[in-house]
């Protein structure tokens, strides 16, 4: 007290945790020669803890915790090590077919650029990598209210997905917690990067208990619906990188405006269009409520249908590269040219990958035995995931 020059009232105040001046603060760290964050902490209040069932106790997420067709989560490693051994000065590394951003969640020591086509797979990665700051406690808060909300009234999940692939009563909480993000961003109490965040998290729930094995090509009739519809909280940072940058295109156009030093491309590899296998997830990311088909009550998907998944696959490729702007290109597909059914065969030829990279520059293959994540009972032997690493001679 007498070296800091602070009187007991103060000492009292610190004592209640109560406020103080930063001067005071700084008196303090003086004496002590030690830092703000020795004298001082914050405590948010904690989401009230919901006690009724061990169900409904508060969750939390990260991003591996989705089941994605041709997510890399298996490969990081691998994939970190070939970049972190043969690649240098390298600074932003552009993930643009992000799918669920396990790849960019590798380089979140750099600057991240993320895209998909997929609008539910932009929020996703905006939850997880967007430079917008946010507020852990408010999001918490938010979760838990959406978690407890009860007898709620129908809505259009109800009026066309009850009891397909989930019960009526979490189709019921799936239409109320999009109707109240989408209200609460409009009001401005929630801001954008919140507002993906909270549908991130019913995405991360969808996809937990979803009556499916894997994918939204159909439903498994007959189901119980056992497991109830409970949102995580995402272990997102409050704040990222401030120049991180999240897209929702063709990745043919971005690439034209874009610069990276490290583009990391990860095309869908056979004709299963991923607006097919997801369209629940879009619809509800969307939430333009339009109206749906068929027995699997898929909504209108022109618009989402990627080359890749077509005979277009080869030129789509190769303007792609012709348009790269990057030191180095890092490329994902693996070896399935031609050997399982139609469906899982690659769209693009081994000849054309080489005569395609080898113009941009020089290109090393690294290759690893893998079981992919797959929806069905395809038994897909000998699969190899090969990153074709190609050094770019000149850049655009
Ligand atoms: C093989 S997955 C990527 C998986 C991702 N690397 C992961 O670990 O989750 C391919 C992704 O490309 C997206 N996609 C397909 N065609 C696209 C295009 N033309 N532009 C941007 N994204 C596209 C799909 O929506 C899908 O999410």
């Amino acid at each position: 007290m007498r070296q800091a020059k602070i009187s007991g009232n103060i000492i009292s105040r610190l004592h209640r945790n109560e406020y103080v001046s930063l001067s005071t603060i700084e008196s303090i760290c003086r004496v002590f020669q030690c830092r703000v964050d020795d004298v001082l902490d914050f405590k948010f209040p904690r989401a009230p803890v919901v006690t009724q069932s061990p169900e409904s106790l508060p969750r939390t997420a990260d991003i591996w915790n989705r089941r994605y067709l041709g997510n890399k989560f298996k490969l990081l490693k691998f994939l970190r090590g070939i970049v972190d051994e043969n690649c240098s000065g390298v600074e932003t590394v552009a993930d643009i077919f992000s799918g669920t951003g396990a790849v960019a969640s590798a380089f979140t020591d750099k600057t991240v650029i993320t895209n998909d086509l997929l609008y539910s797979n932009y929020l996703c990665n905006l939850a997880w990598f967007g430079s917008e700051k946010v507020r852990l406690p408010l999001l918490e808060n938010l979760i838990a209210e959406h978690n407890r909300a009860d007898d709620l009234p129908a809505n259009y999940m109800t009026d066309n997905f009850a009891d397909t692939y989930f019960s009526k009563r979490d189709c019921t909480k799936i239409g109320f917690v999009r109707e109240d993000v989408e209200e609460k961003y409009r009001l401005g109490v929630i801001n954008e990067r919140e507002r993906a965040i909270i549908v991130a998290s019913l995405i991360y729930a969808m996809d937990k208990i979803a009556n499916t094995c894997g994918h939204y090509d159909a439903w498994r009739h007959g189901a119980t619906f056992e497991r109830r519809l409970i949102l995580p909280v995402l272990n997102v940072p409050a704040e990222n990188n401030r120049q991180n940058c999240c897209f929702n295109e063709d990745s043919n156009e971005l690439v034209r405006r874009i610069e990276a030093d490290l583009i990391y491309i990860d095309p869908p590899y056979n004709s299963r269009q991923y607006s097919d296998t997801y369209h629940l997830l879009e619809n509800v990311a969307r939430w333009q409520k339009p109206p749906v088909h068929g027995v699997a009550r898929k909504m209108n998907r022109a618009g989402l249908k990627s080359l890749y998944c077509t005979s277009k696959a080869t030129d789509a490729f190769e303007d792609l590269i012709q348009h790269c702007d990057a030191k180095y290109i890092l490329f994902s597909y693996n070896n399935m040219a031609n050997k399982g059914n139609a469906r899982s065969n690659a769209r693009i030829a081994d000849e054309d990958l080489f005569r395609i990279l080898n113009a941009k520059g020089d290109v090393e293959v690294f290759a690893k035995k893998y079981k992919p994540f797959t929806t069905g009972k395809s038994d897909i032997r000998g699969n190899e995931e090969r990153l074709f690493l190609c050094k770019v001679r000149r850049r655009n």
